[in-house]
């Protein structure tokens, strides 16, 4: 554990985004932690890296395709990496790894932050799974973190018109019977989670599952009929869209390899039909045996997903 005379330095790639000002923010409101962002030069002056800067947070430019020196140079003094960039970037994590190993950083978590699975299911689940291989094969100390699926992807937005994408916020889309449960996280909570998390012995080299509640999608859309009429603005403007497995798997094989759709379809599937994406599974040796964040910090407040939707929803 950090003493305040020894703060740790924790270097967030992609801290701009939306997962990464999660864990930015859970790390500053922690007080433990010296905190630098990465961001690539494009992104140097855009208004979210002033205000970061405003706030005493150090930034670094960096793009992954840097030389050796220049992503060393961009690690000096790093104790802890935290990776949350692009998708895209992925495979491209190799390079900080190894720049990481070279000055001695002592903890990289890349860029996972998902939902728990199995090999040969998601072929972005798969791209991720390659770098942690690859961090075990160098020696890196690290951590990797799941974090179940974003309420704000779960929850119908409140409006009438669904929309024909993958995404169960836009589309409305209840896939089958809507009874299969998923592990939901609020995202704010992510960083929370966090900032526990690298100040912890226990999660080094090990694989960590964060979730605030396992629901269904039918008690998913209860909750946001509830939270909007909480809200005294209406009722709910959405209404649900049903879907048949078969109908979702006919979608996932007409997507094109490698594109965005098949990453969300892919998603979808291992969500609703294979339903992988529970505590119970996230445990299991075969999808890394993880700890469960809320059982090592049993005092962390982390909000309901009704609450969730009423932040949603108040937006
Ligand atoms: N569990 C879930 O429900 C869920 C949902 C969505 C995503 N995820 C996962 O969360 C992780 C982070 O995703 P995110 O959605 O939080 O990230 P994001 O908001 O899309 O982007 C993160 C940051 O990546 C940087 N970046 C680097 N290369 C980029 C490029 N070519 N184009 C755009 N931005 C680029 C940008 O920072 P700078 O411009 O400052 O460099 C950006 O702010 C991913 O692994 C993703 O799969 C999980």
């Amino acid at each position: 554990m950090s003493s305040p005379s020894s703060k740790q330095t924790v270097f967030v790639l992609g801290g701009t985004g939306t997962t990464g000002s999660s864990v930015v923010e859970g790390l500053l409101e922690s007080g433990k932690y010296n905190v630098v962002v990465g961001v690539r030069p494009v992104s140097i002056s855009k208004p979210e890296v002033n205000e970061l800067r405003e706030r005493g947070v150090e930034i670094r430019a960096i793009e992954l395709s840097n030389a050796p020196h220049e992503l060393d140079a961009a690690l000096k003094g790093v104790d802890t990496v935290v990776s949350t960039t692009f998708y895209t970037e992925i495979d491209k994590q190799v390079h900080l790894a190894d720049a990481a190993k070279r000055v001695g950083v002592k903890r990289f978590i890349p860029d996972d932050w998902a939902s728990p699975c199995v090999r040969g299911v998601r072929r972005l689940y798969d791209e991720k799974a390659v770098i942690q291989d690859y961090i075990k094969s160098i020696g890196l100390g690290y951590t990797f973190i799941d974090v179940g699926i974003w309420a704000a992807v779960m929850l119908p937005s409140d409006k009438e018109e669904a929309e024909d994408t993958f995404m169960p916020a836009a589309s409305h889309a209840i896939t089958g019977a809507g009874n299969v449960k998923n592990a939901v996280t609020h995202i704010p909570d992510i960083g929370k989670f966090v900032a526990e998390i690298i100040d912890d012995d226990r999660t080094l080299n090990k694989y960590v599952f964060c979730w605030a509640e396992e629901l269904t999608q039918n008690e998913l859309w209860d909750i946001a009929r509830k939270a909007k009429a909480e809200l005294g603005g209406g009722p709910l403007n959405a209404s649900p869209v049903y879907q048949s497995e078969e109908a979702l798997l006919e979608k996932v094989k007409a997507t094109e390899d490698g594109s965005w759709d098949q990453i969300g379809y892919e998603y979808i599937y291992s969500m609703f039909v294979r339903g992988d994406n529970t505590v119970e599974n996230a445990k299991k040796p075969e999808y890394g045996g993880a700890l469960d964040a809320r059982e090592l910090y049993p005092h962390l407040e982390v909000s309901s997903i009704k609450d969730a939707a009423k932040a949603i929803y108040q937006k």
